[in-house]
């Protein structure tokens, strides 16, 4: 991936801001603007702010490979995965925020039909072509969700700690996708966690993609009868436990959790 971006096209484009200060994003001026076209070699300490949608569709292809893809397969993706087997029953399953299919996937064994969400093109290519059984939407989850059925079960995974009213989000999914029995599994970094943003290299570049810390107190409020539980989980928890040097945020002393679940079981109202 490093040794040929320059021949690549990135999906946003990069101007200088002033003589030397740091390149900044225009994500409106230019589709494309090829690698080729920076003018002075890269380096590796420059940043760059991205929303979700070009962000992930900047990362795509390094998603997969990242240390953090692996702390979650061996951390995150067993614990949800047992939640999914003990529900039983599941016709229908969304996957918000669908990345590149790892949850969509796992449903796939449980339930008969998954649809999986995401704002990414690049994400929504992957998926389609990791997970041939799936049905991947390229859509903003607001847009989705205005014409969406009801559904088994929600699955956000990592996706809430991207969009800002995640609270709305989370009520809206509550109060009007879940069937009577359905359930809502929301996985994401711990808003005590010490992280402050998601970041990963891309062509010698650190694309910090908009991050947001929710109060996960808030979610459970709401008029919908729905009974929550939540499991946060810190080092001493972990099934894979990293070396530091490669997760700086994730160190034993902190004793702040990493990440946590919360699971929301509908119950039929009276
Ligand atoms: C950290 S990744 C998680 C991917 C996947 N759930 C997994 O566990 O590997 C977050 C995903 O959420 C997507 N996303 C962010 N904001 C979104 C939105 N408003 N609507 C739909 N997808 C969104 C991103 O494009 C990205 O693929």
């Amino acid at each position: 991936m490093m040794s040929n971006w320059r021949t690549e096209s990135l999906p946003f484009s990069l101007v200088p801001h002033g003589e030397d200060g740091p390149r900044v994003l225009r994500r409106s001026q230019s589709p494309t603007l090829l690698a080729a076209d920076f003018r002075t070699p890269l380096d590796r300490t420059e940043s760059i702010g991205l929303a979700s949608e070009a962000g992930y569709d900047a990362i795509a292809g390094v998603f997969d490979a990242s240390p953090w893809a692996k702390f979650w397969d061996r951390n995150e993706q067993p614990l949800l995965e047992k939640v999914i087997s003990e529900l039983g029953g599941i016709d229908t399953a969304l996957d918000i925020g669908s990345g590149t299919g790892r949850y969509s996937r796992v449903l796939l064994k449980y339930a008969r039909t998954v649809i999986g969400v995401d704002i990414s093109e690049g994400m929504t290519r992957i998926a389609k072509s990791k997970v041939k059984a799936g049905n991947f939407i390229k859509s903003d989850i607001w847009s989705f969700l205005p014409a969406a059925q009801k559904f088994d079960v929600v699955v956000c995974a990592r996706v809430l700690s991207h969009v800002p009213n995640a609270e709305k989000l989370v009520r809206t999914i509550v109060t009007d996708h879940l069937t009577d029995h359905g359930v809502i599994v929301i996985s994401d970094l711990h808003p005590r966690h010490s992280y402050g943003m998601t970041s990963f290299e891309v062509g010698g570049f650190r694309i910090n993609l908009d991050t947001f810390k929710h109060d996960i107190g808030k979610f459970q409020v709401m008029n919908a009868p729905i009974n929550w539980t939540l499991k946060e989980f810190y080092y001493e928890d972990l099934n894979w436990k990293p070396s530091p040097h490669r997760f700086s945020t994730v160190r034993r002393e902190t004793g702040l959790p990493i990440f946590y679940m919360l699971v929301g079981r509908r119950r039929p109202a009276w």
